[in-house]
Parts: structure tokens; sequence; C-alpha cells
């Protein structure tokens, strides 16, 4: 029987619910607990902008966006992206209306330490003071990454994520937002989805090597940790943790090296990372699996063990599964298999219930750690004509739908304690520039006009109702 059967049974429930008339008659109601965090999610080079202004230096996308413009789409750069910097109080006046109780952000270091350590850029402590004291204002509570993929371009020129060195530099660079925002930031993660550190970051030097790769990520673990001592030895308030990417693999059968390739991806590409962060240990499975183990890092196990710091809760960004089958000779033995469901614009595949199955693992194997739904969107492609719109019907199916599944995981006893919608605004996506928009807001990017989608108004509701219908 192919794997895809069984997982149309397992989602079941998940698709009656799609009618809502019926659910009604039954009484099933999608509240959620009092206090559960709703909010929306950006990053900083995502929608800052203001690249060369008051004196913060180049972040790798910069740099790239300048020196290889034609890799980007249509020669994007980040340099303006939504201007956030400037219009902030307008997106925080947004944030306010919508009713989010959390706004997760991320903090551009090279605007903090434009040359990635030494000299501070007193300008930009100003603007996040600016921005932290406003949220405060208005009641809202700012979830912080201190690192979402923008390395200094000056640190990336002196080996970046490859040199040993990145450690005492990125300690630092948390110490100083500690000791500058710790009094108003509750909750800090140290870095949003390492693996794309050297995996997804098309300017890795480490890309394609899985030497190379394996030695970034484990500077990355040590980076983590370092991070989370130095938020205790800060004395300061508040919680720390970290955001990774769950994407849950499923086999493309039920044959035992179908099943046994999807299992090795699932810990490649997400036990890798949670079992060092949550456990402080690293997947047997891939220890033992040659293709790893002959690539490991001198030490590597020795010493995430004794670096190893636990954390207060885990950030989950659940986008997409993806379905993997066997191959022989290949990385994993395995290769990527058709997709089960529809995909979106943008790749991901629409599949709700494998929010459930991704969390259910995390509460089964980490011992049901506190966990915030940090991303969670839909992106139409702004070249397919009348696809970008304003009355985005599929994006509220979407939020519907997704958030029912975290309904169905509270239920189920996973301490979901909240949610964050990617993103508020149109985002700059990386190598894909502007092309792609996930925002609630519709960004103009020749007027940085922002315009509210129909999905602004329905997820507004979810938060007043504090429930789904
Ligand atoms: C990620 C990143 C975001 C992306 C978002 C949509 O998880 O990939 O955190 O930077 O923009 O996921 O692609």
């Amino acid at each position: 029987m192919p794997s895809s059967a069984l997982i149309e049974t397992s989602s079941s429930l998940l698709q009656q619910s799609r009618d809502t008339s019926a659910l009604q008659k039954l009484g099933v109601s999608f509240e959620f607990p009092q206090g559960f965090d709703w909010g929306v999610a950006t990053a900083a080079f995502q929608i800052e902008g203001a690249a060369d202004v008051d004196g913060r230096g180049p972040s790798v996308w910069d740099a790239a966006a300048k020196r290889e413009p034609d890799t980007f789409y249509k020669r994007h750069s980040p340099a303006v992206a939504a201007d956030f910097y400037h219009r902030y109080a307008q997106d925080v006046a947004s944030m306010a209306a919508l009713g989010i109780r959390s706004f997760r952000m991320s903090i551009s270091w090279s605007r903090l330490l434009p040359q990635g350590r030494g000299r501070i850029n007193e300008a930009g402590i100003a603007f996040y003071d600016r921005l932290f004291d406003l949220l405060a204002e208005h009641g809202i509570e700012a979830m912080v990454d201190l690192y979402h993929w923008d390395l200094p371009q000056a640190l990336a020129e002196q080996g970046g994520f490859s040199e040993r060195r990145i450690i005492d530099d990125f300690t630092a660079y948390a110490a100083l937002c500690y000791q500058k925002f710790g009094d108003r930031v509750t909750r800090w993660s140290t870095m949003n989805e390492p693996s794309a550190s050297s995996h997804f970051n098309p300017f890795s030097p480490a890309k394609g090597n899985i030497r190379q790769q394996l030695q970034v990520d484990h500077h990355a673990l040590l980076m983590h940790y370092a991070a989370v001592r130095a938020f205790r030895e800060s004395g300061r308030a508040g919680q720390i943790g970290a955001v990774t990417a769950y994407v849950p693999v499923y086999p493309r059968s039920l044959e035992p090296a179908d099943v046994q390739a999807a299992a090795l991806q699932q810990a490649y590409v997400t036990a890798r990372w949670l079992d060092p962060m949550l456990l402080g240990s690293y997947p047997q499975m891939l220890l033992s699996h040659e293709d790893v183990a002959a690539n490991l890092p001198t030490g590597f196990v020795a010493e995430c063990e004794q670096a190893f710091e636990p954390i207060d809760f885990i950030g989950l960004n659940y986008y997409t599964p993806s379905v993997i089958g066997h191959k022989a000779g290949a990385f994993l033995e395995s290769e990527t298999a058709a997709p089960f469901a529809a995909q979106s614009d943008y790749g991901f595949v629409n599949y709700p219930a494998g929010l459930f199955d991704a969390m259910m693992d995390v509460k089964h194997r980490y011992g049901n750690p506190v966990i915030y739904l940090t991303e969670n969107g839909l992106a139409h492609d702004s070249e397919k004509p009348g696809h970008d719109k304003l009355d985005d019907q599929d994006r509220i199916a979407y939020i519907r739908e997704h958030l029912r599944a975290v309904n169905r995981c509270i239920k189920a006893g996973i301490d979901i304690c909240g949610y964050y919608y990617w993103s508020l605004l149109d985002t700059f996506e990386s190598t894909s520039g502007y092309r792609y928009k996930f925002g609630l807001l519709q960004v103009d990017y020749d007027t940085l006009e922002r315009t509210q989608r129909q999905s602004w108004h329905y997820y507004r509701k979810c938060i007043a109702n504090n429930a789904v219908e």
C-alpha cells in the first residue's frame, strides 16, 4: 500500500473538518486556550530595508545583491524592501489593529555592529529602542531572533560560519542585545533555521560540500549553546530558545528501503538540530550512517555534550511535508519523490495534517516541550496573472485549516503556546526577491503603500474570537 493512502486515512478527520457547518452541528469548536500567543513573523533583512542608512554595515544579502545582481529575480535587492526601518510606527499600529499579542522579528546584526564585532552603531541601537518602546506601548510582546540568516558581510569575508571565531563574535553580539534590549524583550531565539546557514544560503562557501556543511552546522550549534549561556549569565528575565523548520518526511511507499530512506532524511533535516538543542545529543541513526559519520568534525559529539544548554521553548516553522524514496548511491540513500498533495505557487505542499504529525513527533521525542509555531504561511506568485490578489480566499482557507490543525494538537496535549503567521507584510524572499507574496498586508514596492488583504481581516477575527470557526 502506498504510504499516501495511510496519510489520507490519518488526515480524514481534518478533511471532514473542512465542512464547517457539519462541524458546528456536531458541536465541535476550535477555541484556543486563554493566553494563547497570536502573532505574526518577520525577519530584519526581509522587511527593514534602509540597508545603507544611519551607519548600518552590509549583510551577506546586500553584498550579494551588489556583487551578483543577476542571481536575484529581476535583479531585486533588499536595499529598500518594505522600508520597515522608516515605517515601523505605521506597521506597529497595524499590528495593534490586528490584535496580535506577539511580534516575531529579528535584529540586524550589521545594524548594531557594522563590522560584525567591535564598534557599536548607536543609531542602530536607537532604532530598536524606538521599536521596542512602541511595541510595549501597544502591549505587543517582542519575540526576537538574534540571527535570521543575515550574517555581516565583514564576518563572511573572514570565513563566516566556517571559522571558530564566529562563536565568540556571535556571543558578544548576543550579549550586547541582552544588555541593550533585555528589559523589553521577553522571548529570545538564538537563530532561525540554522540549517539555512549552509544549506539554503546560496552564498555559503560550504554549499554542496557535506564535510564543510557539517563543520559549519557544528559551529552554528556551538553558537547557539554559547548565546543561551550568555543569556543565563546576563541575569535578564524571560525565555530563550531557538527556531528550526519541521518538515515531516513521508516514505514514497511502505517498502522497507523507502521507509528507511525517509527516516534517515527525517533525522537529517529535523532531529539533527532538535536532538542537540533539546537533548544535548545527536541522532544515533545519523552517527552510525557512514555518509554522516565519515564527515563529522572531530570531537563533534563530545563537544556538543559539553556545551549543551537547555532551552525554555522550541520554535517550529511548518510549511510543507516532503516525500522521500530510496536511491542507491545517493546521499543517505534517498531521493525526493513526487508530492502527494497540491503545491502552492511557492512549491510548498499544502498539507495541514503534516503539522499535526510534526508536532506529535516533537511531543513524543522530546518530552512535550513548550512549542511556538513560529512560521506558517501561503505565498502567491506575482508572475501568475490574478494570483497576487487582495481577495485572497485561498490564504484564508490555508490559515483556517492550519489553525484547526494547531487546535487539534493542543487538544491532543501538545504544548503549543502560540501561532505566528508568516508574514505581516510581503517580504524579500532570498533570491526570489519580491516575486512571492506572503503578506496579510500587500506592499506596493513603488509607493511602499500597504493595503490590507482579506486574510488580514480574517486573521483579525480569529484573534478577536480566540477561536477559528
Ligand atoms: C524560512 C524563513 C523565512 C522565509 C519563509 C518563507 O523559514 O524559510 O524563516 O525567512 O521567508 O519561510 O519562505
